[in-house]
C-alpha cells in the first residue's frame, strides 16, 4: 500500500517548505498542488481572460488549453503548462491572486483534482493544498490540518519579504493573509476546512524544525 499523506492549511502556514522537508525525510515524493492551481491562474492571465468569468476560465480547462502537468528533478517538483515550465513564473503575488480566483470553479476543481488523485495512486507520496484530507485523499494515511495564528503567519511573511527589501508594513500583510483566509474559507466548492479525522499542528509558537520534528512523529505513529 502506498503511502498517503495530506498536509491542509491556510495561506502562510508554511505548508509547501515544511511538506518539501517532510517527504525529503521520509523519502517521497511531494505534490505542492498549489503550483497546478496557480498554473491554471497564470493560463488566464496570459489568454487575457476575465478571472471572474466563471465561463471562460472553465471552457478554457475543458478545450485542453490549460494542461497542467508536473514533473520531477532530483525530487523537485516543476510545473508544466501546455509543456512550458512555469516553476519560476507561478510564484508571483498576481499569480497567487489568480489561483485564488480560478480555484473557485468546480471544473477547475475537478480536472485538478483527478490528475492530483492519478498521481498518487500508484506512489507514496505526500500533498498540500486545501481540500488533500476532504476531498482529493479521503483515505490518506496521515491528515494534517497545519496551521498557525493569523498574526504569526502574517509576522513570518513580513520577514520573507524584508529579506527582498520588501518594507510592506505588517498591518497590509495582516490584511491580506486574513482576506485570503476568507476567500479560502468560505467559496462554496470545495472550501479550506479541517477534516474531521486530520490532527491540528498549530504552529505559532514552533520553529520550523519543531513543526517537521511534529508531523514527522505524527505520521511515524500511524504508519
Ligand atoms: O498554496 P498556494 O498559495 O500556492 O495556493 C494558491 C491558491 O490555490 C490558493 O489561494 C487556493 C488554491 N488552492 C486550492 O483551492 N486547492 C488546493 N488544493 C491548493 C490551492
Amino acid at each position: 500500500m502506498p503511502l498517503t499523506i495530506a498536509i491542509d492549511g491556510p495561506v502562510g502556514a508554511g505548508k509547501s517548505t515544511i511538506s518539501d522537508v517532510v517527504a525529503q525525510r521520509l523519502g517521497i515524493l511531494h505534490l505542492d498542488t498549489g503550483a497546478m492551481y496557480r498554473a491554471v491562474g497564470l493560463c488566464a492571465l496570459e489568454k487575457g481572460i476575465d478571472l471572474q468569468d466563471e465561463t471562460a476560465v472553465s471552457r478554457m480547462c475543458e478545450n485542453g488549453e490549460a494542461q497542467v502537468s508536473v514533473e520531477y528533478e532530483n525530487g523537485a517538483q516543476r510545473t508544466l503548462l501546455n509543456g512550458r515550465d512555469v516553476t519560476g513564473l507561478i510564484r508571483t503575488q498576481e499569480v497567487g491572486q489568480a489561483a485564488s480566483a480560478v480555484s473557485r470553479y468546480p471544473t477547475v476543481r475537478r480536472i485538478l483534482v483527478r490528475r492530483q488523485q492519478e498521481m498518487a495512486k500508484s506512489q507514496s507520496m505526500l500533498l498540500d493544498g486545501r481540500d488533500i484530507g476532504t476531498v482529493v485523499l479521503t483515505d490518506a494515511t496521515v491528515k494534517i490540518y497545519l496551521t498557525a495564528s493569523a498574526e504569526a503567519r502574517a509576522r513570518r511573511r513580513m520577514l520573507q519579504l524584508q529579506e527582498k527589501g520588501d518594507t510592506t508594513p505588517f498591518e497590509t500583510i495582516l490584511a491580506e493573509v486574513n482576506a485570503r483566509d476568507y476567500q479560502d474559507m468560505h467559496r462554496e466548492t470545495d472550501p479550506l476546512r479541517q477534516a474531521e479525522d486530520a490532527i491540528l499542528v498549530d504552529s505559532s509558537d514552533l520553529s520550523f524544525d519543531e513543526t517537521v520534528d511534529a508531523i514527522l512523529a505524527l505520521v511515524e505513529e500511524r504508519k
